[in-house]
């Protein structure tokens, strides 16, 4: 019988906690709204004790989502496990996600306790965790670097203190394939009642083996496997959920288990984060790299062009990427719009149903043809709501190889119409410019990005920019326009309105 792989997402947690990742609260929220809808087991939402923000989204998001469970990280101690569970509490399936470091390099340097006190902590803060909460997670990291025995005499005190599931962390994605699935296949087999608990890995990708090591431990013997989406986490990041579930459902001959992820959901929540992060996904990344799907050669084209089993192991459409089946332009009205959202899977309310279609419709003025990339791209998340102080109205410039550029922006700020010109290096350095000498703002760019949404020479462009702010955090902002300046500058804007 085909066994049940629970997927325990980390991306609000390690993968948020990774460079450029941050996330801020509506986003998060959005981001695990979309989880639920892609079907993941457990939402790590966030390691509570970290900030009263990171409280507060995790205590969101257990109050937002129904069908998941819904952890919180925690170390093991009594601080950090009471402010995980407050936040975790409100939700239909709690879950208390305890860690202590378990590696002699870790006892030694980082935590200067001896591997007693260890089992000792274990025992004390586990059975406190369970004495909070049904459901204790209990990971011992840099297992993979742990003495075995020692490790198996951490679990079964976690297990007796009444942990349900045991997280074996590859912390520094150092072991191999083969090594996974020896530590799993061992710990199975030498614990005291593997039976009443999920064995579950977490697998990092220094080595780019964080994937194939999560599949190892799957043939081991592990029910739950720890991963993000678009595999974004600490350093080179975890194992990617998607390309974890795409092994597990391509070559099921081989795994004999499943997953409750509905896969048609998986594109959508890997474009989601990458938007929302503006952390472009690579072309060739498996599964949802824009090339993932793309023939190139004529050997190739004829080939799928006869039958696409030649060449594609997976369909695009099994991970739900839009198939551009119907074009809309200008004359489309509103319910051949809705009927395409709906299609694409957005459950948008009327409001942002009304404020979508009027973008489709600017568009439509500008290109001859909207595509469903398009309409992703206009929708993605424009519906994360954040209050626009800052309007764009309309801009000018001058500009050429020999002369300087100058830029005239109208902006409405609080309501008020104010315009400014100014010069600059380009045309969208001047803009930049003149924005910053109408809008008060304490944001410095740090990072610019521009691609084409689709192809052709009306194609829609979108910019993404990175702000850093005072303290060194990261304000993430997007702007889509037929024009590239136009985007640039509702990117900026997008970016200065989150502040
Ligand atoms: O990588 C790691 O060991 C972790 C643990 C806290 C589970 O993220
Ligand atoms: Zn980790």
């Amino acid at each position: 019988m085909a066994t049940q792989i629970k997927v325990f997402d980390t991306t609000l947690r390690d993968g948020e906690q990774s460079p450029g990742c941050s996330m801020n609260l509506q986003e998060k929220i959005e981001m695990a709204k979309q989880l639920e809808r892609l079907g993941v087991d457990v939402i790590e939402a966030g390691f509570a004790v970290a900030s009263p923000e990171d409280f507060e989204s995790v205590r969101t998001i257990a109050e937002t989502v129904k069908n998941c469970t819904v952890a919180s990280l925690a170390r093991a101690v009594k601080g950090d496990i009471e402010r995980a569970y407050e936040a975790v509490k409100v939700a239909a399936k709690p879950r208390i996600h305890t860690f202590i470091a378990t590696s002699d390099i870790h006892m030694q340097y980082k935590l200067k306790m001896t591997p007693d006190e260890v089992v000792d902590r274990v025992t004390e803060m586990v059975s406190y965790a369970k004495s909070l909460c049904d459901d204790v997670e209990f990971s011992a990291e840099d297992a993979s670097r742990s003495n075995r025995e020692f490790l198996v005499r951490v679990f079964n005190a976690a297990i007796t203190s009444g942990a349900t599931v045991l997280n074996i962390p590859d912390t520094v994605g150092y072991a191999t394939p083969d090594e996974m699935y020896e530590l799993v296949s061992y710990i199975k087999s030498h614990i005291i009642t593997p039976e009443k608990v999920d064995l579950s890995v977490h697998c990092h990708n220094d080595l780019g083996l964080g994937v194939a090591c999560t599949l190892a431990s799957i043939k081991a013997g592990a029910t739950q496997v720890e991963c993000t989406v678009n595999g974004i986490g600490e350093r080179a990041g975890n194992a990617s959920l998607e390309e974890i579930v795409m092994n597990l459902h391509t070559r099921s001959d081989l795994y004999n288990s499943y997953t409750n992820i509905d896969t048609k959901q998986i594109y959508r929540s890997s474009k989601l984060l990458s938007t929302i992060t503006g952390v472009p996904i690579p072309p060739n990344k498996p599964i949802i790299g824009a090339n993932a799907f793309a023939h190139e050669s004529g050997i190739h084209q004829h080939g799928v062009l006869n039958n696409p089993t030649t060449y594609e192991i997976m369909s695009p459409e099994s991970i739900g990427i839009p198939q551009n089946k119907m074009v809309l332009g200008k004359h489309s009205g509103k319910h051949a719009f809705e009927d395409r959202l709906v299609t694409l899977g957005y459950t948008l309310t009327p409001e942002e149903i009304a404020e979508a279609f009027t973008r489709f419709k600017d568009l439509a003025d500008k290109k001859k043809t909207v595509t469903d990339r398009d309409i992703e791209a206009l929708v993605g998340n424009a519906h994360i709501d954040v209050p626009q102080s800052i309007i764009y109205l309309n801009y000018h410039v001058q500009t050429g190889n020999t002369i300087s550029a100058v830029a005239a922006v109208k902006l409405s700020i609080d309501g008020e119409e104010k315009e400014s010109s100014a010069m600059g290096g380009g045309p969208i350095d001047a803009c930049f410019k003149a924005i910053d000498s109408l809008a008060d703002s304490r944001l410095t760019l740090d990072n610019y990005t521009i691609q084409s949404v689709t192809e052709g020479e009306d194609a829609l462009g979108e910019v993404i920019v990175k702000m850093k702010r005072d303290d060194g955090s990261i304000v993430t902002g997007r702007g889509l326009s037929t024009d590239i300046i136009e985007a640039s500058i509702k990117a900026y804007l997008s970016a200065l309105n989150k502040g």
